[in-house]
This record gives C-alpha cells, structure tokens and sequence, in this order.
C-alpha cells in the first residue's frame, strides 16, 4: 500500500492521468517447475470446459424437451461459464509459455469488468436456480403456472441487471485511481484486488468496499440458497416413497454440487483477510472457479441426467445421419 510520504508522485501520476500503460501479469512464473504442467492441465480442463458447455447451450437451445425452466436457466448458466474462462483462461495460456506476460491498462480494465459481469450474474443466476428448485418441489401444482417464460426471463434479466452494474461500478472505482507506481501483480488475470493494489493512493478503504461487498454478493445468495434448500429438503423427506425421494433428489443434487464449488472455492478467496490476498495460494484457488468449476458443470448436469443425456444423443445423432 503506498502510503501518504508518496503525495509528490500522487500529485504527477493525476496531472498526467494514468502512468501506466501496461500491466505484467506475473502468473505462475515463480513457479517455474510447474509451467508445463499446468499449461496442459489447464488447457485441457478449458477445452473440455468450453465445449461442454457449448454444447449444453445448443442442446437445450435444439431440443424441445428441454423446453423447461431448468434447462433455461441451466443454457444461460453455461453460456456465462463459456465466457468467463474465455475471458482469462486463453490470455493465462499464451502468458504460461511466453517470456513476457504482460496486459495492456486498458485490457487489463475491459477483462476486470467481463470478469465481473458474468462472475457476479452467475452468483445470481445460481440464487435464480434455486428458487426454480424450490417452486418446483415445493410448490408442483404452480410450478407450470409461476414459472412460466416470462418470468423466467424476467428473473435471468433480474442476474444479468445485478453483474452489470456491480462489474460497472467496480471497474469504475478502480480504474478513476491514479496508476503511477509499481506494474506488477501476482496473479494471472485482471482480478480486482489484485490490480487495486497497484493503485498509486491508499486504497485500505476500496479494499474494504470490495469485501463488504463480496461478502454481500456471496452470501445473500447463499443465505436464499440454503433456505432453498432447508424447504425443499423438509419437502423431500415427507415424501411417503423412497424412489420419488430420490428422483426429487436427483433433480436438484447437480445445482447443489455447482453451488458448493462455487462458493466454496469464491469463499475461500475473498473472505480472507486482505494481507494473505496475492499469495500463491490464492492463485490456485482462483484457478478452482476460473476453470475447474466450468469444467464440472456439464459433467454434473448433462452425465448424470437422463433428460440431458438422450437429449445430447439425439442431437449429435441428428447431425451425423441427416
Ligand atoms: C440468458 O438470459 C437473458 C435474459 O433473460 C436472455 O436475454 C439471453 O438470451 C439468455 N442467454 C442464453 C444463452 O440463453
């Protein structure tokens, strides 16, 4: 944190507006050993990630069966998941094998505030996907009724209004900082504290804001998930049969594995007190939500679901024989 006995640079870094021009990203370059490894780890989780969801949204979007609710929100979830690796993961990739891994300033913003959006509308969306659970376990004989198109629209537009002006205000904060010091963070992507620390002026107050409202975007969700939850699980346990337990259950275990990953990884990085931020460790676990989290979604969603499954084959088998 540059401190107050820095004012003269302050004072020319506003006079010129933003010093900086570009940004290095310093990666995983300490960590020399493990280069190659994670180029190919993480290439192939991208690969895998990136197609698998791209087939999910064109599934869902063919697939008439799929015309439900669930399978709305499951197309836009996955459509946030095919941009938001694409946003870090192939800039990350490139930088893994090249000697300079640096980021235009400006890229550097247009990439924290993509990030920001889908990240953030995918937080909310998740919440959405909950509730959907929730009316229809709870609530069967209105399900059809209140969750018609309409508000299934209304309700993604509700998550992706919410990314928007969270992703916009942020960036915004940070980027109207005066940039003239030090260019390099520890980190493999634009994130958000990571660049703020770069920020020629004390920033303790930002990075305060930034976790109230971490705090607030993680957990209220989380806090309307888990009530979700608390519903539909009292629901599905009075439920007389244990086989419509258990298709009860299925229906909602692939958004419970989704969320737990979600959160659990964007927990673990944000809820930390600020001076452990940009240690290695976090990186890692950056990773777990820039590209493992993605990866399993259509494992989850698409595998294990029967619905998805001949809905998949169908579709593929419909390209290959016509
Ligand atoms: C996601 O939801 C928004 C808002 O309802 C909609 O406009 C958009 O087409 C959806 N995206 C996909 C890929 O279904």
């Amino acid at each position: 944190m540059a401190s107050e006995d820095f004012k003269p640079v302050e004072e020319i870094g506003k006079s010129n507006q933003s010093c900086l021009t570009e940004v290095v990203l310093l990666g995983f370059s300490d960590f020399q050993e493990l280069q190659v490894l994670l180029f190919v780890l993480v290439l192939l989780f991208y690969v895998f990630a990136f197609f698998g969801n791209l087939l999910t949204v064109i599934v869902t979007l063919v697939e008439p069966a799929l015309y439900t609710p669930m399978y709305f929100f499951l197309r836009n979830l996955s459509f946030l998941e095919v941009s938001y690796t694409s946003v870090t993961i192939p800039k990350m990739l490139v930088d893994l094998l090249s000697e300079t891994q640096t980021i235009s300033f400006a890229g550097c913003g247009v990439q924290m505030f993509f990030f920001l959006l889908f990240a953030v509308t995918e937080c909310s969306l998740l919440s959405v996907m909950a509730y959907d659970r929730y009316v229809a376990i709870c609530n069967p004989l209105q399900y059809t009724l209140s969750m018609n198109q309409r508000v299934c629209t209304e309700l993604s537009a509700v998550a992706w209004t919410i990314g928007t002006l969270v992703a916009f205000s942020q960036t915004l904060s940070v980027f109207t900082k005066p940039f003239c010091g030090a260019n390099t963070i520890r980190h493999f992507f634009c994130e958000i504290v990571a660049v703020l620390t770069l920020a020629s002026t004390d920033t303790h107050t930002d990075e305060v804001a930034i976790t109230v409202l971490t705090v607030l975007l993680l957990m209220v969700p989380f806090l309307l998930i888990l009530l979700s939850y608390v519903f539909i699980i009292s629901t599905i346990l009075k439920i007389p049969s244990a086989e419509g337990r258990s298709k009860a259950f299925s229906t909602c275990s692939s958004h419970l594995i989704m969320v737990s990953l979600f959160y659990g990884s964007g927990t673990f990085v944000y809820m930390e007190p600020t001076s452990v931020h940009s240690q290695s460790k976090e990186r890692f676990f950056s990773l777990v939500y820039t590209v493992l989290t993605p990866t399993v979604n259509p494992i989850i969603y698409s595998l294990r679901n029967k619905e998805m499954k001949s809905a998949v084959k169908k579709t593929i088998g419909q390209k290959v024989f016509s």
